[in-house]
């Protein structure tokens, strides 16, 4: 192999400079030449390439987004966007491609494997999600920043002793708001796996400030049955918590803009590395993850079929640390 490329796809995370630069780096250590896909499966489609060489992955290690840009791209998941794309990859004589991404990405990622071209993914998003590695690109930084405004609110909350509903992003999983619930103290955590009852969340509030506290702060999953405001909405339609102040914050996008963590600059580097040289190797149509602590190659056709159940003891103890 002499030119590898490397695109970034899907919602952004902290931590996929540091994966870019380790992918440049590494690649040129080994001898190769090295290329950016700009915007993702969208630029790819379009022959959006550009060499990269070391220094113009410098400087960006602490730097949040994506220097490459990306997108979500309806066409790549038709078999003439993914036979488009291997055309221009092929006229531009690169032989190889590291896809920095989530669960759609591998998915786009797999479909060029199928079509015979050589690709790794490095497992990046801020959702945990995604099966083949423990922990993904990003989510050390979006816990971070979750943690930072909970223990905000809960300053306001208590000085209001209002009852505060905060939304966390992870789509359909329900890892951010676990963990961010867990490590931010929550008096409750609302979950997608698991349906919340509004008639019994408003209980547990109420029984929060009998048993003494002065504020109640809930996380609520953007995923779960009802959302932050959705919940808000159905106490007052039914008049429950009557005699309580609530108020919800929805976190959305400051959780992927952040600058990365030193966990996830080393994460990213780790694995942007790890996928260069795999790639080099001979070593594709396999996802680069982390799995008990341990870097690791999993095949994309377990990746995009497998499912990442969360954690069952951190489950039982959010309910138990919650009194
Ligand atoms: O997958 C990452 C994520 O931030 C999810 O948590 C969220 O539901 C989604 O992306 C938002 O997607 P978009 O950037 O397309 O609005």
């Amino acid at each position: 192999m002499k030119n590898l490329a490397v695109l970034t796809s899907g919602g952004d995370a902290p931590g996929m400079n540091a994966a870019i630069r380790a992918v440049v780096r590494t690649g040129q250590a080994r001898g190769l030449q090295t290329w950016g896909v700009y915007e993702g499966y969208s630029g790819l489609i379009e022959g959006n390439f550009k060499r990269l060489g070391p220094r113009d992955v410098g400087s960006i290690i602490q730097r949040g987004g994506t220097v490459l840009g990306s997108a979500r791209c309806p066409q790549f998941h038709t078999e003439e966007g993914v036979e488009l794309a291997i055309r221009r990859l092929h006229g531009a004589g690169i032989e190889g491609l590291v896809v920095i991404g989530g669960n759609g990405s591998q998915t786009g990622a797999h479909a060029l494997h199928k079509m015979g071209f050589p690709v790794v993914g490095v497992a990046s998003t801020i959702d945990n999600d995604l099966y083949g590695s423990d922990v993904t690109l990003g989510v050390d930084t979006a816990l971070n920043v979750a943690l930072n405004a909970i223990d905000n609110l809960k300053v306001t909350a208590s000085s209001h002793r209002r009852a505060l509903l905060v939304e966390v992003m992870g789509r359909k999983c329900g890892y951010l708001a676990l963990m961010a619930g867990i490590a931010g103290g929550a008096e409750a955590i609302v979950l997608p796996e698991i349906d919340v009852v509004p008639e019994q969340l408003a209980e547990r509030i109420q029984d929060v400030y009998q048993r003494g506290k002065p504020h109640a702060i809930v996380v609520v999953a953007e995923g779960a049955n009802y959302n932050a405001e959705g919940l808000c909405q159905y106490f007052r339609e039914h008049e429950l918590l009557r005699g309580y102040e609530f108020r919800s914050t929805v976190l959305g996008y400051v959780q992927r803009g952040a600058p990365p963590t030193c966990a996830d600059r080393l994460l990213g580097t780790r694995l942007g590395s790890e996928a260069a040289e795999q790639i080099i190797a001979g070593n594709q149509g396999v996802l680069v993850g982390i799995i008990t602590g341990q870097v690791t190659t999993t095949p994309l056709e377990e990746v995009v079929v497998g499912k990442k159940p969360l954690d069952p003891w951190f489950l039982k103890a959010a309910d138990m640390l919650a009194r």
